[in-house]
């Protein structure tokens, strides 16, 4: 790989053995993609703090979070002083919310432990987040800019929507990426590998935001991980149902870019979108793959009774917790359900002060952060039958927790949540 004098420098140990690993990592990274060389990054998107009993005892044994940051996101053996950060970085979601540990079953010492971990990353200058969903809490970048993203649901969004360019990075990368201000220059920074591949039809309306993660869904399930190119769109789509239908393609398959013709920064019209490539396949989302979405995302729904309604995922927006509390006021979560809903902290603070968290407190439900069902593995004890109205929660949740879902709409698992019972379907 090509290197500047700068990047060059930073090889040969000027600034300190940290950054020389981090250096030493990005080129075995990129050697190994074929990228020709790196390309400058100042916008990070990275998991460096830890919640698990093996971290904690890692970090015991080999010099505290230094040690856990030089093995985990160096591949170092050596234990090596960690310098602040180069490059701005936002801290993604982790393994539980640490002001309702208690609710999610974890124990004062990981909290401690959690704690020690915050302190640590806010130390060495990364922003604490804590989202899966950066681009609502201050981390939104430009178009064309050049990002390190971890989290799947994240990066869809960051290329598709905002039109910034990331691949889909992994704990060392990041880590690297975050010191040195460098990442490989492949993928999804290059042009040709931002270009449609498939062509899809819609020849139903596509309104709602369930509607739109059961479009992801199916188109997950046909592109895999291509590009795919959306005419027909009816509606603009907000926050919320990009969010979703983004999360959703890169469940169902690893979609990390898509154009909607009309809506999305590169797809003005549907030639910009292939950007002269030819379609691979032409494909139409009607009636029958609607059906066919719904039916995949609840084949696991058997049981209509209902112990668990989990909302956000993605992290909500402020948007969707004005909804859910305008669907909650004057109403009580069923004796025999729960309802957990996830946010990103900075978005609770604002829930609280606007009375949304008393509303759905009062109703028994929780507001939590920083984390969600599928990523700390935590769901009321007992559960068996949860009802959610996110389909890449629907798609991960019944293999991480053994229990049955049901996918539905905002309203249909507000309303479960209030009588404990399942009553959606598709409309
Ligand atoms: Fe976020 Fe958890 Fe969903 S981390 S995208 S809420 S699986």
């Amino acid at each position: 790989m090509r290197l500047t004098d700068d990047e060059q420098a930073m090889l040969d140990g000027r600034d300190g053995p940290a950054v020389q690993r981090a250096m030493d990592l990005l080129l075995r990274y990129g050697r190994a993609l074929g990228a020709e060389r790196l390309v400058e990054t100042n916008n990070v998107v990275a998991s460096i703090s830890a919640t698990t009993p093996f971290m904690r005892d890692y970090a015991r044994q080999r010099g505290g979070m230094d040690g856990v940051f030089s093995e985990f996101s160096l591949d170092s053996d050596d234990v090596v002083p960690i310098p602040r950060v180069r490059a701005f970085t936002t801290h993604v979601q982790l393994g539980f919310d640490p002001g309702n540990a208690a609710l999610m079953g974890v124990d004062e010492q990981t909290v401690r432990f959690y704690q020690q971990g915050e302190a640590y990353i806010t130390g060495l200058g990364v922003q604490a987040t804590n989202t899966c969903t950066p681009y609502q809490v201050g981390n939104i970048p430009t178009r064309g800019e050049h990002c390190a993203w971890m989290e799947s649901s994240a990066v869809i969004y960051c290329n598709s929507v905002i039109g910034a360019r990331t691949n889909t990075e992994g704990r060392e990368s990041v880590g690297a990426a975050m010191l040195t201000g460098r990442i490989p220059y492949w993928g999804y920074h290059l042009d040709e590998n931002r270009r449609g591949t498939h062509h899809i039809q819609l020849a139903v309306p596509v309104e709602s935001t369930a509607d739109w993660g059961l479009l992801g869904y199916w188109i997950g399930e046909q592109v895999q991980d291509r590009v795919p190119v959306v005419e027909g769109i009816g509606k603009l789509p907000n926050l919320a149902r990009l969010k979703h239908f983004g999360a959703s393609a890169s469940s169902s398959g690893g979609v990390e870019m898509y154009h909607l013709v009309g809506v999305t920064p590169e797809a003005p019209s549907v030639a910009q979108a292939f950007g002269g490539n030819y379609p691979v396949a032409q494909l139409r989302y009607g009636e029958r793959e609607r059906r066919d979405a719904w039916e995949k995302l609840n084949h696991t729904g058997r049981d209509t009774q209902v112990d668990y309604v989990m909302l956000g995922c993605p992290h909500y927006t402020i948007e969707q917790i004005w909804e859910a509390a305008r669907l909650l006021e004057g109403r009580k979560v069923h004796a025999d359900c729960e309802l957990w809903i996830f946010t990103p902290r900075a978005i609770k603070s604002l829930a609280d002060r606007n009375g949304y968290t008393r509303i759905i407190e009062d109703a028994g439900g929780h507001l939590l952060t920083d984390s969600c069902s599928a990523m700390s593995r935590a769901a009321p004890k007992g559960t068996r039958v949860v009802a959610l109205d996110s389909a890449k929660q629907a798609h991960y949740l019944p293999a991480i927790l053994g229990v049955q879902a049901w996918f539905g709409d905002l309203a249909e698992c507000i309303d479960a949540a209030c009588t404990g019972r399942w009553n959606g379907g598709l409309s």
